[in-house]
């Protein structure tokens, strides 16, 4: 065949992919970045971080905040207008939500370097093993779990959802709120060190 034709050939093919990734990089950036970060790694700690987590719980996830079953925290970004992810979840198409999870979905997670205590994490690890790996699999990074990321996610954003669960102002599977329920301050305390330990 003619170079020519197989480039055209090539290009008609590839061309289309590369508008639709293009597409979806754009949406991101208008609907997400300034508080997530282009790639889904978030810069600050009051933002998680959501890049390589599975689309289902992105889009779930998107799901319960429209509802309101799960309640979101005003944030207001650096360049950016005050809103919360409720407000967010609500003002998107359900295409648009399919197209941005399986944007983040494909991109890599970047655990977040920070301080931790080591020896606390020791212990963290521990009761993780026992009563947390079952659904937050190697050690809290499997995204596969459809459980979020908790390995390498910020402190900060932890701490205040650990305080949330514990509180009952977020919902989580029936089996997690029990388990969660019976563990002391000081267990919490080192899950969340053993989960920042991880970089
Ligand atoms: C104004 C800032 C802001 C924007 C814009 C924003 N988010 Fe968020 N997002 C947050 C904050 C803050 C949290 C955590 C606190 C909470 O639950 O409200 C969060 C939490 C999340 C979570 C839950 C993560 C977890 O670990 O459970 C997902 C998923 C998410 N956002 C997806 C998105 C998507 C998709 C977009 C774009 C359509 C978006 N966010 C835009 C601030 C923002
Ligand atoms: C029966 C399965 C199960 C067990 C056991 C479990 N979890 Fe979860 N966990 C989940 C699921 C599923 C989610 C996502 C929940 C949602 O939809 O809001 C979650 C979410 C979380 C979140 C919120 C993450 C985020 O970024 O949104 C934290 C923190 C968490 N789990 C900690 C723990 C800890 C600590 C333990 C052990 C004491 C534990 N879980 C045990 C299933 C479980």
């Amino acid at each position: 065949m003619n170079k020519k034709i197989i480039l055209f050939i090539v290009l008609g093919i590839m061309l289309p992919f590369s508008w639709v990734v293009a597409d979806d990089a754009a949406l991101v950036k208008e609907k997400c970045a300034a508080c997530h970060g282009d790639d889904g790694n978030s810069k600050d700690g009051k933002v998680p971080s959501i890049a390589g987590f599975s689309a289902e719980m992105i889009e779930d996830t998107m799901e319960q905040y429209k509802s309101g079953d799960r309640s979101a925290r005003k944030y207001k970004p650096k360049d950016g207008k005050e809103t919360d992810m409720g407000e967010i979840a609500k003002g998107l198409s359900e295409d648009d939500t399919t197209k941005i999870a399986a944007y983040f979905a494909a991109q890599k997670f970047i655990p977040v370097k920070q301080d931790f205590d080591a020896e606390l994490a020791k212990k963290g690890e521990k009761t993780h093993k026992k009563k947390c790996e079952k659904c937050h699999s190697d050690n809290g990074t499997n995204a596969e779990d459809d459980a979020a990321i908790l390995a390498g996610q910020h402190r900060e954003y932890l701490e205040k959802e650990f305080e949330k669960i514990a509180n009952k102002e977020r919902d989580v599977p029936k089996k997690m709120k029990k388990r969660f329920k019976k563990l002391t301050e000081d267990q919490r305390k080192a899950l969340i060190e053993f989960y920042i330990s991880q970089q």
